[in-house]
């Protein structure tokens, strides 16, 4: 497994770290890959009852790798992100997220799939993908207008406005917001609670919570296919090569 993504597993729980904090955790194939060996050996591992994600440094993830997008529209390489989305949509054991900083793309679509979050106070939600010239993933149209209505989805979602830790628990995106320091011990306790608890009852808990999206999978490959077509836009090719070029983008010949 890439040493991008660091998974230790301890006491019933299996903690994932995006380790890649020179590029804020920005997520490489490898690492999509790496997430889903790690869920699929939890899924599978009776000890593991729980699942921890976090990440190095001050930003929880950058979202996907701008750098990887550049390459895809010139390899059409398929997305490594399609069978991450599939694992981590399905996953049957609890999912819980220390988020410490910033969360973007979807390093903020993922969270929409953890069923306890926890965030340090310096954690914000960002979902640029309109401004990159794509449209959202993970089901994030879906379920984003669901959890935090139509009107703050659509700043987020239509202009990438961010919302930060106190909005978050305010809106009740987020469960506890925590001191910087504190983040890796509260969470560590919740995870340490739900591994206390029945595991199965655990499971057909979470099953019942999740079963009243009967759409999302569908959702989740109409987002794909459009983002793929995005990925090749020039749209898309003015956003990536800016932010590579350290520049703002420029929109105005689009029509
Ligand atoms: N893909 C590729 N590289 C990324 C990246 C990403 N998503 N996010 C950050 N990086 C790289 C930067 O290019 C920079 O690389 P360099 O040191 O070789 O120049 C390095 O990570 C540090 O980022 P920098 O922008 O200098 O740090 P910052 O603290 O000023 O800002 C962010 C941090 C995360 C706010 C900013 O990097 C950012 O907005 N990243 C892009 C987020 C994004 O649009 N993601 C895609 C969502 S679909």
């Amino acid at each position: 497994m890439t040493e991008e993504l660091v998974v230790t597993a301890a006491d019933g729980v299996m903690e994932i770290r995006f380790n890649r904090p020179e590029k804020k955790n920005a997520l490489t194939r490898a690492m999509y890959e790496g997430l889903v060996a790690a869920f699929d050996s939890a899924e599978n591992d009776p000890a593991v009852r729980v699942i921890l994600l976090t990440g190095t440094g001050d930003t929880f993830s950058s979202g996907n790798d701008i750098k990887d997008f550049q390459q895809r529209a010139s390899s059409r390489n398929a997305s490594a992100a399609s069978p991450f989305l599939t694992a981590l949509s399905t996953l049957k054991k609890p999912l819980i997220a220390a988020v410490n900083g910033a969360a973007i793309g979807v390093g903020t679509t993922m969270l929409a799939h953890c069923d306890l979050i926890v965030a340090a106070r310096s954690a914000r939600f960002v979902m640029p993908f309109t401004r990159l010239g794509l449209v959202p993933e993970a089901g994030s149209s879906l379920l984003f207008p669901q959890l935090l209505g139509h009107q703050r989805a659509s700043a987020m979602l239509l202009l990438g406005d961010a919302l930060d830790a106190d909005a978050a628990l305010a809106a009740g995106f987020v469960y506890q917001v925590v001191d910087d320091a504190e983040l890796m011990t509260a969470a560590r306790t919740l995870a340490g609670r739900l591994a206390a608890l029945p595991p199965q009852a655990i499971r057909q808990t979470k099953h019942l919570m999740r079963r009243g999206k009967p759409d999302l999978a569908t959702r989740i490959n109409e987002e794909l296919e459009l983002f793929r077509e995005r990925v090749h836009s020039p749209e898309a090719a003015e956003a990536f090569a800016a932010f590579m070029e350290k520049r703002p983008a420029d929109f105005s010949r689009f029509s």
